[in-house]
């Protein structure tokens, strides 16, 4: 028995970090976007125990992969004496704030429920997923959503208004930024670790009440404060793409990928011409129709 299914990411249009937390993550309040932008998953049920291929050297094809860790949770829950046969296709770069990894481990979950007949019932698999990382929860859905805790509460939400239309236009520098880096480094810069938390209700509303102009002045990230100072040319990219037409630009997540929010994919190629003339051809670069 085979299947495929196709792994999204997101973006996050607020990131606002509350406080750290005794267990060492930080409470937040986020409001994400999934993308159709997607990796893509293999399953085929045989074999012995989990078997891991993936095009990206770069990564781990034992346990230090979140596809295997999905799939190690799956079986360790759902008591079965069964192989499994997984390729992981990455097109989504890595390290980039766009949960893409996130995405591979909440894929795993749904494809091998799928596969193996759907033993887990929904609560289940939100426990394995939010056990596997604090963005994981977020892709058992397919809506945008605002998350708190340390992201794993998700409250989903309907399409917004705002953004229908529009397109993201997603610029990864080339270089990564570590998840955990980025936390450790927010602890220098108290305002932005200590975020006062009502901005996350302010964003949806406007979002929801079709005022893009109003939504964009409310786009925050808390992590932008440790990551814009070690590499300031993504604050040079921010001023660039407002300056030339984005409606809004953010860093997504933990970084590296910059993103704009653009009034159609007309306008985002445009956008991606002139960037690409001034900042050369070496970023790597999206564009997601909403
Ligand atoms: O949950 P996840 O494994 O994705 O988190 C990766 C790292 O990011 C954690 O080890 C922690 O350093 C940091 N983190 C955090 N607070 C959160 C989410 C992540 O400190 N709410």
């Amino acid at each position: 028995m085979r299947l495929q299914k196709k792994s999204p990411c997101k973006v996050n249009l607020l990131l606002n970090i509350l406080g750290k937390r005794p267990d060492g993550f930080h409470e937040l309040e986020t409001v994400m976007h999934p993308l159709n932008l997607f990796d893509e998953i293999r399953f085929e049920r045989g074999g012995d125990g989990i078997q891991l291929t993936c095009n990206e050297p770069a990564l781990p094809v034992d346990s230090k992969n979140l596809v295997y860790r999905a799939a190690e949770a799956f079986f360790k829950l759902h008591n079965v004496r069964a192989g499994i046969r997984l390729h992981l296709e990455k097109k989504i770069p890595l390290e980039a704030g766009l949960g893409g990894g996130s995405g591979n481990a909440a894929t795993t979950l749904l494809g091998m429920n799928e596969i193996f007949g759907s033993p887990l019932p929904g609560p289940a698999l939100f426990a394995l997923a939010a056990a596997l990382g604090s963005d994981v929860p977020f892709f058992l859905q397919n809506q945008p959503a605002l998350a708190t805790g340390r992201g794993e509460k998700i409250r989903p939400l309907d399409h917004f208004p705002a953004l229908r239309g529009k397109a993201f236009l997603l610029i990864h520098p080339g270089f990564g930024i570590s998840t955990p880096w980025a936390y450790q480094n927010l602890a220098r810069f108290p305002e932005a670790l200590n975020g006062r938390p009502d901005r996350a209700q302010k964003l949806v509303a406007k979002l929801q009440a079709g005022d893009l102009r109003a939504a964009s002045a409310e786009f925050y990230n808390s992590l932008e404060a440790p990551a814009l100072e070690k590499y300031p040319v993504l604050a040079l990219f921010q001023e660039f793409l407002r300056a030339n037409g984005a409606l809004a630009a953010l860093m997504s997540g933990s970084g590296s990928t910059t993103f704009a929010i653009v009034d159609n994919v007309d306008a985002a190629e445009s956008l991606v011409e002139k960037f690409k003339s001034k900042f050369g051809q070496n970023c790597w670069t999206a564009i997601v129709p909403i």
